[in-house]
């Protein structure tokens, strides 16, 4: 099997392609420049799920932008978070004052984001909002509110474009769903 086939070989199904996320990156990048015009922003990426986004995203932000990273590591199983969450790198700059815009791989229960959103809120900065990729509805348990959304997506795990399945996967060009059997030992790592 060639390398790029032993990847795609736990795709069930491509779910959104290099273009389609190419032309949405694009139009969310134009949506913030156009609300963040004239105004500071700090884009913080949290790691490593959103590291292709993040890069992407702020290349079609046409203002003045930073960018910082955090990492975080949100206990529970491989499949469900618990929201309860580790700070593994937190950031280098100080957000206090700033416009400050999360962005994130994926929602899935959201409450690794609700504490994300929590534990920054208390640094007081200027403004908070959130970009998400990816949004899970139908999962939500928490109610948190994303400014940016790229796609809603049903209720399957999916890997690719920085998102991993027991950290592989994330070097996958496009989003796809990750094949049943996988998806059914997902459930029982740690
Ligand atoms: P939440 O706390 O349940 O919202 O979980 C969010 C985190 O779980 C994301 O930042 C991802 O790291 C991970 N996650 C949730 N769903 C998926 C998925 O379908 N594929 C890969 N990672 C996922
Ligand atoms: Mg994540």
């Amino acid at each position: 099997m060639t390398r790029q086939g032993e990847l795609s070989a736990a795709v069930e199904a491509v779910l959104i392609d290099e273009d389609t996320l190419g032309r949405r990156i694009a139009e969310l990048g134009a949506e913030i420049s156009a609300d963040y015009r004239g105004r500071d922003l700090l884009l913080v990426g949290v790691l490593k799920g959103a590291v292709f986004f993040v890069s992407d995203l702020m290349r079609s932000i046409d203002t003045p932008c930073e960018v910082d990273f955090m990492a975080i590591s949100s206990y529970g199983s491989a499949t469900d978070s618990s929201g309860v969450v580790r700070i593994l790198k937190d950031l280098d700059l100080s957000v206090e004052g700033r416009n400050v815009l999360i962005v994130e791989d994926i929602v899935d229960s959201g409450l690794t984001l609700a504490y994300l959103v929590r534990m920054l809120r208390a640094r007081l900065p200027a403004s908070l909002e959130v970009c998400a990729l990816l949004t899970k509805p139908a999962r939500r348990t928490t109610d948190v509110e994303c400014r940016y959304v790229g796609f809603e997506i049903p209720q399957r795990f999916v890997i690719g474009y920085g998102l991993d399945f027991a950290e592989l996967y994330r070097n996958l060009p496009y989003v796809g769903i990750l094949r049943d059997e996988l998806a059914a030992q997902a459930e029982e790592l740690p």
